[in-house]
């Protein structure tokens, strides 16, 4: 190893030069705010730079599905782009007209500086002709000049709270106008629909709350589990797939949006789901357990459970539910069978029946028709 000669001076000043430069970034700069405030054009940054500071938008959703061959791709149709984006209609206020986001803001100094960090407001500063700054704010709360003169008449501008007087079909009308199709498609009719939710029960675009997807908690996990406290409970039993930990999330097997299958799975089937990340267990096999084939739902509880794997129940009883006739009878649990009996059972000690039939779920060796191989 060679050895450099090592200056305990040099490092000293480093470190004094670092403490000098961290205290002059934390003094309060007269305008700042205001240049945060300002209209992006103003601050000196190109509409490429700021293009490059916007969050990735493609969140993937379908990747895995669009990947697998088993699976028809799905056209993610791309959102109404920032430069055509009309003001949208206020069914409560028809005779209103646009103001221009420089009015709002004069009254919304705190909401314009949380949001001059968004996806969308940010966008808009940066758009082309039809929006640029001015639709910044109508371009989803609607014309604002009936609520520019009276304020606290609820209803005159659109809000996107369940007690701001806007009916939840016309706020979600709005961001649909961008987003329908793609991962929306069966928005309308879905159940969170049916349920009176609105875009902004999950989603926030005033902040940038979460790294991707302008969502209202700092995580998809936290979203979903905002209202489904009891399924957020199971992920805490013994047995869970790693989304505690921070490695999977709710909607890698459902769209919160809407889907063809119950429960708004994003695949047709639950195997199928399953398949997108099990795939060893796709097969195909030679010798197939019909009740895996049929559901992986059969044995395994996803959200979580107290047995091991995932299990709905503990082995022996789990194959007990459907053989109970089998050439070795499986009316096992008798006092002298058990551990501590007389003569205990191989067949419920230990692995129990998976100490024979290992291949539980199909097996691909000749002689494993009863998965023993
Ligand atoms: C004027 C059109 C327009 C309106 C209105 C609009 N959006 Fe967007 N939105 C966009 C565009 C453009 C993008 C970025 C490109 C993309 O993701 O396709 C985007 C991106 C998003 C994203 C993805 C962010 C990411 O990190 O990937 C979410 C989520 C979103 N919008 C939600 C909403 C919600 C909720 C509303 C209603 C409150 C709304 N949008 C209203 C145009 C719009
Ligand atoms: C003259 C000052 C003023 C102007 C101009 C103004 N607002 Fe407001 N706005 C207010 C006040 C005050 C409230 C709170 C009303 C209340 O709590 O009853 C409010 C509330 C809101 C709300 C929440 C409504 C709710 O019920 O949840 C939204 C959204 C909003 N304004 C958007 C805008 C937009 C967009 C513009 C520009 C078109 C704008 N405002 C212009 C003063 C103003
Ligand atoms: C992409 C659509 C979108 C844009 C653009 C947008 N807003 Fe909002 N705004 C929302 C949504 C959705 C909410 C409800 C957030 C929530 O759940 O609290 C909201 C809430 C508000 C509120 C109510 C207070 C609050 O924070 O909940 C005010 C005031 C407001 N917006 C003002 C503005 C102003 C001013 C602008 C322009 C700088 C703007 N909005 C741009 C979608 C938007
Ligand atoms: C029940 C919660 C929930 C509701 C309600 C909801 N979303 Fe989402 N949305 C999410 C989550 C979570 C993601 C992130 C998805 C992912 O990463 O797979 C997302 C992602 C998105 C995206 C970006 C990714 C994509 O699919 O293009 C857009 C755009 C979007 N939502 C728009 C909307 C609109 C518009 C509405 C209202 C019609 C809405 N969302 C209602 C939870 C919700
Ligand atoms: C604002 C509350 C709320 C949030 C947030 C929410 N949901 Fe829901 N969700 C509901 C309601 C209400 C129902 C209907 C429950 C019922 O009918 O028993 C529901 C039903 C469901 C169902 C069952 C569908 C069916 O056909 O039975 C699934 C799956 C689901 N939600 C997933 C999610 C996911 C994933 C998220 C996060 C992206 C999420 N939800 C966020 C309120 C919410
Ligand atoms: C590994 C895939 C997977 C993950 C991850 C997952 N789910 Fe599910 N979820 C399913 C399947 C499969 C069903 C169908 C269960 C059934 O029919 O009994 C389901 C059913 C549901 C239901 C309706 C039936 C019930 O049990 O109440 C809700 C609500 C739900 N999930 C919410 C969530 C939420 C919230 C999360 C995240 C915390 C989540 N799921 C994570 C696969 C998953
Ligand atoms: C998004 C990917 C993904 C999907 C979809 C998925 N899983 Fe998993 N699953 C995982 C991961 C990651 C693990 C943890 C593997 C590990 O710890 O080695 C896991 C583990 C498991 C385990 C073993 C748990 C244990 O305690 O050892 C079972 C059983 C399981 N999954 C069943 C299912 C079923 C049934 C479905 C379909 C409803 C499904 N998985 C869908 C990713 C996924
Ligand atoms: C007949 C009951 C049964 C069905 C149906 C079933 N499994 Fe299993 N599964 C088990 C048992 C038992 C274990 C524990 C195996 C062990 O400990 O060796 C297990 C373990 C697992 C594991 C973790 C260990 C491993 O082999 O990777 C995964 C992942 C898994 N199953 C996925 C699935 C999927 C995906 C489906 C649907 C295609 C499915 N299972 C259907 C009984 C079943
Ligand atoms: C949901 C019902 C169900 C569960 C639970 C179940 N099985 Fe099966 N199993 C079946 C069916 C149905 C067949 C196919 C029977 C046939 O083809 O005659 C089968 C076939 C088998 C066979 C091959 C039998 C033959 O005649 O070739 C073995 C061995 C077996 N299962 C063992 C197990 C074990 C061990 C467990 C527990 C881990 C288990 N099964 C759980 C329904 C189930
Ligand atoms: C000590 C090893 C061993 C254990 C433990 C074991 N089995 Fe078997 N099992 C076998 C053998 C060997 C066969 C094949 C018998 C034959 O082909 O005649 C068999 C056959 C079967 C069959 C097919 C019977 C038929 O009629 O063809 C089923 C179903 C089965 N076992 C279920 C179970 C269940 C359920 C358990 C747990 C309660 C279990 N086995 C535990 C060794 C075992």
């Amino acid at each position: 190893m060679r050895v450099f000669p090592f200056r305990p001076g040099t490092l000293l000043c480093a470190a004094r030069l670092c403490v000098a430069i961290g205290l002059l970034a934390a003094l309060p700069m007269p305008g700042v705010l205001a240049q945060q405030a300002a209209p992006a054009g103003s601050s000196g940054l190109s509409q490429g730079d700021i293009a490059r500071m916007l969050p990735a938008t493609d969140m993937g959703a379908n990747d895995a599905r669009n990947r697998d061959p088993h699976l028809r791709p799905v056209s993610d149709s791309p959102a109404t782009p920032f430069d055509a984006a009309p003001i949208p209609k206020n069914p409560l206020a028809p005779d209103a007209d646009a103001v221009g986001a420089k009015t709002c803001i004069a009254c919304h100094a705190l909401e314009n500086v949380q949001a001059s960090h968004s996806l969308h407001v940010a966008s808009f500063r940066v758009g082309a002709a039809h929006s640029g700054p001015q639709a910044a704010c109508e371009t989803c709360h609607g014309p604002g000049s009936l609520h520019a003169k009276n304020p606290a008449a609820k209803g005159t501008i659109i809000a996107f709270t369940h007690d701001g007087g806007t009916p939840v079909q016309a706020q979600t009308q709005v961001c649909l106008g961008c987003h329908a199709g793609g991962a929306r498609q069966h928005w309308l009719g879905s159940v969170h629909e049916n349920r009176g939710l609105s875009c902004s029960d999950c989603h926030n675009p005033m902040a940038r709350l979460s790294p991707e997807g302008v969502l209202a908690k700092p995580s998809i996990n936290e979203v979903c589990s905002s209202c489904h406290q009891d399924i957020r409970a199971k992920f805490n039993r013994r047995s869970h797939m790693p989304l505690p930990e921070g490695q999977m999330a709710c909607t890698d097997c459902h769209n919160p949006h809407g889907t063809i299958t119950k429960p708004l799975l994003k695949t047709d089937t639950v195997n199928e789901t399953c398949y997108a990340c099990h795939a060893e267990k796709r097969g195909p096999f030679l010798f197939e357990h019909a009740p895996v084939r049929q559901n992986c739902l059969n044995c395994h509880d996803v959200h979580g459970s107290n047995q091991q794997t995932l299990l709905v129940a503990p082995i022996p009883m789990l194959c007990q539910q459907c053989h109970t006739m089998t050439q070795h009878p499986n009316d096992l649990q008798s006092a002298a069978g058990l551990g501590n009996g007389v003569s205990p059972d191989e067949r419920i000690m230990g692995r129990g029946c998976l100490t024979c039939h290992t291949n539980i779920h199909g097996s691909n060796n000749p002689s494993g028709p009863k998965f023993h191989k």
